[in-house]
């Protein structure tokens, strides 16, 4: 179970809020703030350091240059959509507390359109220079598309073969961050890494066949800011942080 997540745990008792303003690291509260102000977007609320990218509202001046999110309209329901590296990707959860957010990719998840038969990751994932990084819960997926041959512990994805004629492709999970095993040998057309919760690869262990649902699931990045970020913003007059 995803069981780090807000969303999930019962309503907190009232001695409770006091117990996490002690023991985590003092959260901003953004209603407080009329620069940073938050929204919500389909179950996701958005706030700082986080802001909606398709508002035009004048008050919203604060969050940090390349966390602007935008609310994309599906099929009646509205989801959260943020761009990292020219590359679309849905927000499952941002977690104020943890300062985590879970996203997948557009191209393999059926978070938005709906199911995908045959997901294949067409791109890995860049942080670039954003204040970003790669939580602790994710494991890498390597993917090699279009091979002659393959190592013994890659799993092969029956389904991207389309054509008899076309070479077969693999998956295999990354120990380090390293490829272990030169695949050179192998003539793939394509390689790509992508990240995924290493839970879910116990949850789905069928890999060839449960991929779609691990890349679905996502993966977690955690954000880095200063506690007094957003009233240091707001001091400013929110101009501090868009120009970093
Ligand atoms: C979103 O914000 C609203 C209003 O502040 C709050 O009631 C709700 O619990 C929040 N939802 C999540 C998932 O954090
Ligand atoms: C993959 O996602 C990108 C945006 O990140 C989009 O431009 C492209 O059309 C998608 N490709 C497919 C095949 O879904
Ligand atoms: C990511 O950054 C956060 C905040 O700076 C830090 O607590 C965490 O340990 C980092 N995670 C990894 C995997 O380096
Ligand atoms: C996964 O790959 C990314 C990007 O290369 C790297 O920063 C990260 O440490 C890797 N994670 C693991 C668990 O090896």
């Amino acid at each position: 179970m995803w069981h780090f997540q807000n969303h999930d745990s019962p309503p907190l008792p009232p001695l409770l809020p006091f117990f996490f303003l002690t023991a985590l690291p003092a959260q901003p509260d953004s209603s407080t703030y009329t620069n940073c102000p938050s929204y919500k977007c389909g179950d996701v609320n958005i706030s700082y350091p986080f802001w909606m990218m398709d508002r035009d509202d004048p008050a919203q001046v604060c969050g940090y240059h390349g966390f602007g999110i935008n609310c994309v309209d599906n099929r009646g329901r509205s989801y959260p959509e943020i761009t990292l590296g020219h590359h679309s990707y849905y927000v499952h959860n941002i977690d104020n507390g943890y300062r985590s957010i879970l996203l997948s990719d557009t191209n393999v998840s059926s978070f938005g359109p709906g199911p995908i038969d045959c997901p294949r990751v067409r791109h890995g994932i860049n942080l670039q220079t954003l204040p970003l990084n790669f939580s602790m819960l994710n494991v890498n997926l390597s993917f090699h598309y279009n091979c002659n041959g393959f190592p013994s512990f890659a799993t092969e994805i029956p389904c991207l073969q389309l054509e008899k004629t076309q070479g077969k492709s693999y998956v295999h999970v990354m120990h380090s961050s390293i490829e272990e095993t030169d695949w050179d040998a192998y003539s793939c057309a394509d390689q790509v890494v992508t990240a995924v919760i290493g839970e879910h690869i116990h949850m789905f262990p069928d890999l060839s066949r449960q991929l779609g649902e691990i890349l679905d699931k996502g993966f977690q990045l955690q954000w880095r800011m200063d506690d007094d970020d957003c009233e240091n913003c707001e001091d400013s007059g929110g101009r501090i942080s868009l120009d970093i």
